[in-house]
């Protein structure tokens, strides 16, 4: 079965056509980074306008680039959300339309599922049942999966995601759009002995996370420094050291509750080379195994979502027949059992 996917929830188009006998046949990004750079954060109508502008092309040339036809396509998946509603609505129309005229099925795909299976494209594959860790832009989730569509969340962020506090936080050192890898950048010339920053509730117990206070707590200690670029950079790694303790402890926790020692991680802030460099620490003292998709499927990309899409569509599950057409801009992952 060979599966179209569509991701068009936030700033970036994806296209992918996966396959179940030979796998990933062609992906295609485009990402808007340029338009909203100078509104320092995603601006959703320029968002969706520029989605529209480059579904036809992007998914031509991954036509083109997979050397098949439109109509040797077999199914549809499209990210439904969560996401920005205008930029979902793409996608969605888009594919369920395409899937109205070629007379295929489609599905509505979790973004977030999206993320969190793109490891298993990578060899070797997790085992289930496995941890995951799903720190993106809009969530941060620790999660046990059972088996494809048998989730059980365990945390997540009662606030700001770990990429959102990411993202604020580089705002307020002056560093731009989009800010999770500008910030990282710094942090490699930040004295690691200058700040202490504090690792949100990890003195309690649980799984949830809340990142919201690093904002504060940064903007304070700048307005304490002469605000110079060393400043910023000493700022920078005490900040990101705090979010990735704060992920690792957390991460050490579930495994001690749940005994399981797969660790899968994704979405955008798995890129971070300080949060991979303390995992692999953990996963060494705790004899536990790493997950990660290559680099450019752990932020948002289309060849998860085909291939979220061809678990369900090649066992038969797929939207209703109704021609109705659903985004979903907040969407619980607790919701999924297919
Ligand atoms: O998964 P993703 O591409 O989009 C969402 O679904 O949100 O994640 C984007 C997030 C942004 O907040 C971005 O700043 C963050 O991931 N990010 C990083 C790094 N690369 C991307 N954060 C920290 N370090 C990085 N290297
Ligand atoms: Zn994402």
């Amino acid at each position: 079965m060979r599966v179209l996917g569509l991701e068009t929830s936030c700033d970036e188009t994806g296209i992918a056509i996966y396959e179940g006998s030979k796998g990933l046949l062609a992906h295609a990004l485009h990402t808007q980074a340029d338009i909203h750079a100078a509104f320092g954060g995603v601006v959703p109508e320029l968002a969706s306008r520029d989605h529209i502008r480059k579904i036809v092309p992007l998914l031509t040339q991954v036509l083109e680039s997979a050397e098949v036809s439109l109509n040797s396509l077999n199914g549809i998946a499209y990210t439904a959300g969560p996401g920005l509603i205008g930029a979902l609505l793409v996608g969605s129309c888009f594919g369920r339309s395409l899937g109205y005229a070629l007379n295929i099925p489609t599905l509505a795909v979790h973004h977030m599922e999206g993320h969190l299976l793109a490891a298993l494209l990578e060899t070797p594959t997790p085992h289930f049942p496995f941890l995951a860790l799903l720190v993106s832009g809009g969530h941060t989730m620790l999660v046990k999966v059972n088996a494809i569509g048998q989730y059980q969340l365990l945390g997540e962020s009662i606030d700001d995601a770990a990429g959102e506090a990411f993202d604020k936080t580089a705002k307020l050192l002056g560093l731009g759009y989009p800010g999770g890898p500008k910030l990282a950048k710094l942090a490699e010339t930040g004295d690691p002995k200058r700040f202490d920053f504090p690792r949100p509730l990890t003195g309690k117990p649980g799984l949830n996370f809340s990142f919201s206070g690093l904002k504060t707590f940064t903007l304070n200690t700048l307005r304490n420094t002469q605000e110079s670029l060393q400043d910023k950079a000493d700022i920078a790694w005490a900040f990101q050291e705090a979010v990735v303790d704060t992920l690792v402890i957390k991460c050490k926790r579930a495994m001690k509750e749940t005994g399981l020692t797969r660790l899968v991680v994704a979405g955008g802030v798995g890129a971070n080379l300080r949060l991979r460099e303390k995992l692999s620490q953990l996963a060494h003292t705790e004899k536990a195994s790493l997950y990660y998709p290559r680099l450019e499927f752990c932020t948002d990309n289309g060849a998860m979502i085909a291939f979220a899409g061809y678990q369900y569509l090649s066992r038969g599950i797929k939207d209703t027949d109704s021609l109705q057409i659903q985004a979903i801009p907040r969407w619980s992952m607790d919701t999924l059992q297919k």
